[in-house]
C-alpha cells in the first residue's frame, strides 16, 4: 500500500498587523465586539501578491523535507483570491520555484481549498500517478474587501502556508476524508467581483460586494464540520479520544468551541490562531498546521484532525497520520521584501483607490455585469 507522507512543511506571513483598534478608525465597530463575538483581535494584510507569500512558504516546505523545486510532480494551489485567472497561480509558483517537470493546478472551494487540495493530492499519490506533490492554501483577502461594510471586514485577514507530499510504504499522510458541499445554502456567501485583479489594481472595475448571511453560515458550519467529523472518526475506527489535536478552520472561536464540544474534544486539544491572524480562507488549516509543528503541538505519530468549511457551502473534515520526523530538515532564505508601510495605511490605500473608481459603479454590480466585466 502507498502513503503519502507530509514531509515538509512552512509558511509566509506578511508583517503588516492590522488591529481591532485600527479597524475602529474607519468603521463602526470595537475592540470590544469583535473579540467577544469573534474571538478576533489582529490580522495580517499583504503588500505582496498572493503568488509571492506561496513562493515564500513553498520554498520553507521544500528546504524542510530536503527537496528541490524539480523534485516535485504536482504542484496544488488552493486558494479563492488568485492573483489572475489565465494563466492559473500554481504555474506562477511552478516558475518561481524551478519546478520544471510538474503538474500545476488550481483548486477553488474557497476556505477549504487546501484540504481539498491535500485529498487530491494524496489519491493522486495513493494511485500511483505521482510521487511527489506541494499542496498550497494562500489568501490575499485584504485586495477584495469591502472595507465600507463592517460585517466582513473585521473578520479576514492575508496569509498562506504549504506542504510537501511524498510516497512512502509507511502508514501516514492522510488516512481518512469526508468532503461534502451544503449546496443549498451558497446564498449565504458570495462576493461579487472577488479575485482576478491583483494585477489589475489600478484599473479597476469597481468594489467587490460581499453578500453574507453570518449567523446562518455560523450553524451551518458548526453542523457541516461536527457531522464530517464525527463520520471521520468512524470511517477510521478512532474515537474522540485518538485525536490527539485538532486543526480546524479558523473563521470565529465561538464556532471552534461549539465544533470542539459537538465532537468531544475538549478545547486543550484544538489548535487555534483566530486570535492573531482572523479567517485566512484556504491558508487558514495550513498555517495553524505550521505553527502547532513549531509550537511542539504535533507528535511523533499523532493523529491531527482537519475540519473546515467555506462559501460554497464546502465543508470537510480529515484525518493525518503524523509520520515520525516533528522538525524541519532544513530552512529557506526566501523571504518577503520589506514592507514599508503600517497595515492601516494599506487599507487606507485600498479604500481611497474604490471610493475613486467604484462607488459609482455599485448600482451596476449585478452579477451578469461582473461577468461580463471578467469575461
Ligand atoms: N462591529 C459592530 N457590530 C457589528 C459588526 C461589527 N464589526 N458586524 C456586525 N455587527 C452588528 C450587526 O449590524 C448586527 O446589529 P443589529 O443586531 O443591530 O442588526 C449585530 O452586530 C449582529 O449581531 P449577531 O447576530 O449577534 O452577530 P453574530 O453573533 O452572529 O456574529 C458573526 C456575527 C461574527 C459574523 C458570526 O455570525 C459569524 O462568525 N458567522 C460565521 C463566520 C463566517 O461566515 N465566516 C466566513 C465563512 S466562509 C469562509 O470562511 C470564506
Amino acid at each position: 500500500m502507498t502513503y503519502a507522507a507530509i514531509t515538509g512543511w512552512g509558511k509566509c506571513m506578511p508583517p503588516a498587523v492590522l488591529t481591532n483598534d485600527d479597524l475602529s478608525t474607519f468603521l463602526d465597530t470595537s475592540d470590544e465586539w469583535i473579540n467577544s463575538r469573534t474571538g478576533m483581535r489582529e490580522r495580517r494584510v499583504s503588500h505582496v501578491s498572493a503568488i509571492d507569500m506561496s513562493v515564500v512558504a513553498v520554498s520553507q516546505a521544500l528546504a524542510c523535507a530536503g527537496l528541490e523545486g524539480r523534485d516535485i510532480d504536482l504542484i496544488i494551489y488552493g486558494s479563492c483570491s488568485n492573483d489572475e485567472g489565465v494563466p492559473n497561480s500554481a504555474s506562477g509558483v511552478q516558475l518561481a520555484i524551478g519546478a520544471t517537470r510538474a503538474a500545476a493546478m488550481d483548486v477553488n472551494t474557497a476556505c477549504t481549498s487546501f484540504c481539498y487540495g491535500l485529498a487530491t493530492a494524496t489519491a493522486m499519490i495513493r494511485s500511483g500517478m505521482v510521487k511527489t506533490a506541494v499542496v498550497i492554501g494562500v489568501e490575499l483577502i485584504s485586495r477584495f474587501m469591502d472595507w465600507s461594510n463592517r460585517n466582513v471586514a473585521v473578520l479576514f485577514g492575508d496569509g498562506a502556508a504549504a506542504v510537501v507530499l511524498q510516497a512512502s510504504d509507511v502508514e501516514s499522510g492522510l488516512i481518512g476524508s469526508v468532503l461534502g458541499c451544503d449546496a443549498e445554502a451558497r446564498e449565504t456567501l458570495r462576493v461579487r467581483g472577488l479575485g482576478l485583479s491583483y494585477a489589475n489594481k489600478d484599473v479597476r472595475f469597481g468594489d467587490t460586494l460581499w453578500d453574507f448571511d453570518g449567523p446562518v453560515i455560523f450553524k451551518r458550519a458548526v453542523t457541516a464540520m461536527a457531522e464530517a467529523s464525527i463520520r471521520v472518526m468512524a470511517d477510521c475506527r478512532l474515537t474522540a479520544d485518538d485525536i490527539d489535536l485538532v486543526v480546524p478552520h479558523q473563521a470565529n472561536l465561538r464556532i471552534i468551541e461549539s465544533l470542539a464540544k459537538y465532537s468531544g474534544i475538549p478545547m486543550e486539544r484544538v489548535m487555534v490562531t483566530v486570535h492573531k491572524y482572523g479567517n485566512m480562507s484556504a491558508a487558514t488549516v495550513p498555517v495553524a498546521l505550521v505553527e502547532a509543528l513549531e509550537d511542539g503541538r504535533v507528535t511523533p505519530g499523532g493523529t491531527i484532525m482537519m475540519p473546515a468549511f467555506g462559501g460554497g457551502l464546502t465543508f470537510c473534515s480529515l484525518i493525518v497520520k503524523w509520520g515520525d520526523r516533528v522538525t524541519p530538515l532544513g530552512l529557506s532564505d526566501k523571504a518577503l521584501p520589506p514592507c514599508t508601510k503600517t497595515a492601516l495605511e494599506l487599507v487606507n490605500e485600498s479604500r481611497a483607490m474604490h471610493d475613486a473608481h467604484g462607488r459609482s459603479l455599485q448600482g451596476l454590480m449585478s452579477p451578469l455585469f461582473v461577468e461580463a466585466s471578467l469575461g
